[in-house]
């Protein structure tokens, strides 16, 4: 939540700036701003309440004076709403200094009460203006923004990355982070910094990520990089596996379209290099593997989306490896005193890697003894750095808030796993391994044929933009599809949504049956379990019966639903745990082309960010 952006080098901040915010702009978008040293050594601020395009506009109708050194930031709202006033930069020391910051100071009130009582006169409901306010003291008091930062520093709880530029240091910003995320962007005669590589991709793909509690200095020949003690740190640059065309939307209506068209190549890149003699063999666990032969137990962790891939995975893995998997939300997991010992083995998911909630997860199951692996999307992130290892899902940039392609990059990565340990344990045999290898790779040119035959579906949506609420059925791999489809039809359409595992029907929820109901049920292959496939079309008579209207998820040549379905949409025949990454496509795009048709913004929901790094 929140993007920022810090650049130093040419005199053109702000179109740096701009252009860094834009791309950042779905970590948040309640409100951007901005704050420049030009050539005469002022420090020129604009902000507005908004979407970026509001700053734009304001810039066009009073500029500012541009510069070679600047910060940007895009907010969405923690402490104080989403105003003018409380927009970012905040300032310090009488106006000279300026501050951006993504996270949450958890002991603000105090220490904004102590400097009200010493006469402080706050301009905004914020925890940053506290942080901009001590900078400014600090920075007085030692003539050292770096100086500055490491006492202020050590005075703040929580999650921080705060960049400041001060009047009296052009061609200088300094960052420091804790729990936050930052990454520097190596130019040539120019350096960037930002919360993820997006800020800076399009001039530099030469990164480096910050490490927790670091303070860096950017000036445009030099990057320094300490810890808050002082001591110089060794950065490791990386190379950005994706230029800017990928974080562009290349024609498409929204990034939302053009990720879910994404889907084959996310599933395909994913399982690249990665199989070798129809089996799976994931390079980056082979210094693992003894550890992995060693661990009796697994528990996933996620958020949202991400939980729902983590639960379609514990089906396979637990299948396939025959250890046992549970899966939990990572901010219910950490609080509830879970038994961890050194043969857990933790999987966190994380497209972004840096989901507040699953970071402190993953540290949390670390200190309890847990072995940490992660499963994330993103270069550079925290949480695989925090990890005692990481497999990477290839499905590259993800810009809408809606998780799409990550969603079945992440089931295909578990997947991969499963077999991977399932060959360590010798859980499967050569042939067992093979058939679910085949099935894997199978799965990309599966995937385009429901790309192609989605039109049904956006209809459907079409004729259904005034309906007020959707169910969503499954069972076993089914159950996490309805209710990723009950997720993303809430957070792109504003509709009451809710999933359900199809035999959970009657112990509750199939009170709110009423005649006209849109009910989606995920029905199971009947070439899989024959028991739960007429288990799953006994439940839609049972709705059917009493009015609901059914939409059918169905493979293709499963006539049994027909007769009761009111509407049935196909997806290839694939081998049971396979279905899901076929099924969730109709699911998307529904929920993609009904907030469509009610002229929403598919790509930046209300209330929403993508990049979650509060708590
Ligand atoms: O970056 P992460 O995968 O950790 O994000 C987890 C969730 O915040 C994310 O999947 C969220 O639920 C999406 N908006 C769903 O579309």
């Amino acid at each position: 939540m929140c993007g920022i952006v810090g650049y130093v080098g040419h005199d053109r901040s702000l179109e740096v700036l701009l252009g860094g915010l834009k791309r950042l702009e779905y970590r948040g978008y309640d409100s951007a701003g901005v704050a420049v040293i030009d050539a005469a050594g002022e420090l020129n601020v604009a902000k507005r309440a908004g979407k970026l395009g509001v700053l734009e506009d304001e810039l066009q109708r009073h500029p500012i004076s541009d510069g070679a050194t600047g910060i940007g930031h895009t907010r969405w709202a923690t402490h104080g709403g989403p105003t003018d006033r409380n927009a970012h930069p905040h300032l310090g020391d009488d106006g000279r200094l300026a501050v951006i910051h993504n996270g949450i100071i958890e002991n603000f009130a105090s220490l904004r009460d102590e400097l009200t009582a010493e006469g402080i006169e706050f301009a905004s409901e914020t925890d940053t203006e506290v942080a901009a306010v001590l900078l400014g003291r600090e920075y007085r008091r030692t003539g050292d923004l770096v100086e500055a930062f490491r006492a202020v520093a050590a005075r703040l709880e929580g999650a921080f990355t705060l960049l400041a530029v001060h009047r009296e240091r052009p061609g200088v910003v300094v960052g420091a982070r804790r729990n936050s995320p930052l990454v520097i962007g190596l130019g040539d005669g120019e350096n960037f910094l930002g919360s993820d590589v997006a800020a800076f991709v399009e001039h530099t793909r030469r990164a480096v990520a910050i490490g927790q509690d670091q303070i860096v200095v950017i000036t445009p020949d030099e990057v320094t990089v300490t810890d808050f003690d002082g001591n110089g740190v060794d950065v490791e640059p990386f190379e950005v596996a994706w230029d800017a065309s990928a974080a562009d939307k290349g024609g498409w209506p929204s990034f939302m379209a053009k990720e879910i068209a994404e889907e084959p190549d996310a599933v395909a890149n994913t399982l690249r290099g990665r199989i070798r003699d129809d089996a799976a063999v994931i390079p980056e666990l082979e210094d693992l593997d003894a550890l992995l032969v060693g661990i009796d137990r697994i528990t996933i962790i996620a958020c949202g989306t991400a939980a729902y891939a983590g639960q379609v995975g514990s089906y396979a893995i637990e299948k396939w490896a025959r250890i046992p998997v549970e899966v939990e939300l990572s901010h219910e997991f950490r609080y509830r005193d879970p038994v961890i010992t050194p043969s857990t083995l933790v999987i966190s998911i994380s497209q972004s890697g840096e989901t507040m909630d699953t970071l402190m997860a993953v540290k949390f199951a670390r200190e309890a003894g847990a072995k940490t692996l992660s499963i994330c999307n993103t270069q550079g992130a925290t949480i695989p750095r925090e990890s005692d290892g990481a497999v990477y899902t290839h499905a590259g940039p993800e810009v809408a808030v809606a998780s799409t392609k990550a969603f079945v990059a992440q089931i295909t990565a578990l997947y991969l796993f499963g077999l991977h340990l399932a060959r360590l344990r010798g859980t499967l045999s050569v042939a067992e391994q093979a058939a679910a290898i085949a099935e894997l790779t199978a799965i990309p040119g599966k995937l385009e044929r429901v790309l192609e035959s989605t039109d049904s579906v956006a209809q459907l949506a079409h004729w259904m933009s005034d309906t007020r609420a959707v169910l969503f059925l499954g069972r076993h791999v089914g159950y996490p599809i309805a209710l990723e489809g009950a997720l993303k039809l809430k957070e792109l359409a504003y509709i009451h949504a809710e999933g359900f595992a199809a035999g959970e029907l009657k112990h509750g929820p199939i009170a709110l049956i009423e005649p006209g109901q849109p009910v989606f049920v995920v029905v199971p292959s009947p070439r899989g379990s024959d028991e739960m496939h007429k288990k799953v079309v006994s439940n839609i008579q049972e709705i059917r019966a009493r009015g609901a209207r059914v939409l059918a998820i169905a493979e293709e040549g499963d006539a049994s639903v027909l007769p009761f379905a009111d509407e049935v949409v196909r997806i290839p025949l694939a081998a049971p745990l396979f279905e899901p990454l076929l099924a969730v496509i109709p699911l998307q795009i529904f929920a993609m082309e009904l907030a469509t048709a009610k002229g929403l913004d598919v790509d930046q929901p209300r209330n929403l960010a993508k990049s979650v790094t509060v708590e």
